[in-house]
């Protein structure tokens, strides 16, 4: 299916990753793809690699349309391996004394990696570098989601190549937003809520940016998953949408469980928020992974966390969302704690100082319930259900 042409003289030239499962504890599911893009003009310039795995197979793209040693620039728009492990065999392929465009963190990270006398240009924003009829110029889209990341755009043509924003980890034969529809949304939400949450203020202050800047863009390409080209401003406008982060009547119960106490809790809460029109959602911590969960999150408005107490402590499926949810930063929730324990019952402090800390509203003090709850017990839970709808958007 690799290369193709998406404009002409603009090949993805890059490689599709059925087999993935976990990147660097992100489930994928559906695998993703390691986009990169072959321009073909007067001269011709290579955007990103790909995973150093996938190296061979992207030469092999690239000599389906030029010869590799044709190649006249490199672009690296972003450091992290996905995108860079195959720069060390690419340059090795069409010469070490290539020019190598990168932003000025990128030349520093690259370095780290790469400790080598490649030819490295680095670019400052709105830098240019001429093709022959076509121009790139370079955006610096620092801490998106590392400091090194940048964009190249494409003025003639108005593509933006755009590294990790507005990516899907989804590997599929489609290769563009109008083969695959609607399904494609939740891949780019998921990816948006695991890898750019934290980011949501840039994001916005780069969307206004951008419409100051006036940028015409009839295609976006980014270095996961399939291409926008039918609705370029879709993604934009989703982006705008989950960077606002505003709450919607929806409350996730996010738990784990020993001998099902602390799940009876939770149903009792869920119940609750169902019967006052919130949309509510049990997440049992040891059946949907965390960046499903984080994914959910995101245009939540309350996040109720429910953990047995084990050892005087928190059950390690609940510290490890709690770890990877305050690192994501989400904003704008409310939030609160239940749990069942046996004779020290801390868990209910230990979220609730969690949820404290990433600025949640905590609503109610929790309820912790000794053993297995009884119909008092269930109905505090139900309390609780209640008072978090009452919190909650109409
Ligand atoms: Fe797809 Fe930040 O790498």
């Amino acid at each position: 299916m690799r290369p193709i042409e998406i404009a002409k003289g603009i090949y993805e030239v890059g490689a599709i990753d059925w087999n993935i499962r976990d990147f660097h504890g992100y489930s994928t599911k559906e695998g993703t793809t390691y986009n990169a893009y072959l321009l073909v003009d007067e001269k011709i310039a290579l955007i990103d690699t790909v995973k150093r795995e996938f190296a061979d197979e992207l030469i092999d793209n690239i000599s389906q349309i030029v010869d590799p040693k044709k190649i006249d620039y490199v672009i690296s728009n972003h450091t992290e391996m996905d995108h860079s492990g195959g720069l060390a065999r690419v340059m090795h392929r069409i010469g070490e004394d290539k020019p190598l465009y990168c932003s000025k963190m990128g030349h520093k990270n690259l370095l780290k990696h790469f400790p080598r006398k490649w030819n490295y240009q680095p670019v400052a924003n709105g830098g240019e570098l001429s093709l022959g009829k076509w121009t790139l110029t370079f955006l610096e889209t620092r801490m998106l989601h590392w400091p090194d990341s940048m964009f190249s755009y494409l003025k003639e043509d108005r593509i933006l190549f755009s590294s990790d924003a507005f990516g899907q980890h989804y590997a599929g034969l489609e290769r563009f937003d109008d083969q695959i529809g609607e399904e494609i949304m939740y891949h780019a939400k998921k990816y948006f809520a695991n890898i750019l949450l934290p980011h949501s203020p840039l994001i916005l202050k780069l969307v206004d940016k951008v419409t100051e800047m006036g940028l015409k863009l009839d295609m976006i390409c980014p270095d996961h998953g399939i291409i926008w080209r039918e609705d370029p401003s879709k993604i934009i406008k989703a982006y705008v949408e989950w960077a606002s982060q505003e709450p919607k009547r929806k409350a996730l119960v996010v738990y784990d469980t020993m001998w099902h106490s602390t799940e009876k809790m939770s149903n009792a809460i869920v119940d609750a928020l169902g019967e006052e029109g919130v949309d509510a959602k049990p997440m049992h911590l040891r059946n949907c992974h965390r960046s499903d969960i984080i994914t959910e999150v995101l245009d939540a408005g309350a996040i109720i966390v429910g953990s047995p107490t084990l050892n005087n402590g928190l059950f390690p499926t609940v510290a490890d969302f709690l770890t990877y949810m305050k690192g994501l930063k989400p904003i704008n929730k409310i939030g609160a704690a239940f749990g069942s324990y046996g004779w020290s019952g801390e868990s209910v402090k230990l979220i609730n100082r969690e949820l404290e800390e990433m600025k949640f509203e905590v609503v109610d003090p929790g309820v912790k319930i000794q053993y297995v709850p009884d119909e008092t017990g269930i109905e505090a839970c139900y309390e609780l259900g209640k008072k978090i709808a009452k919190k909650l958007p109409k």
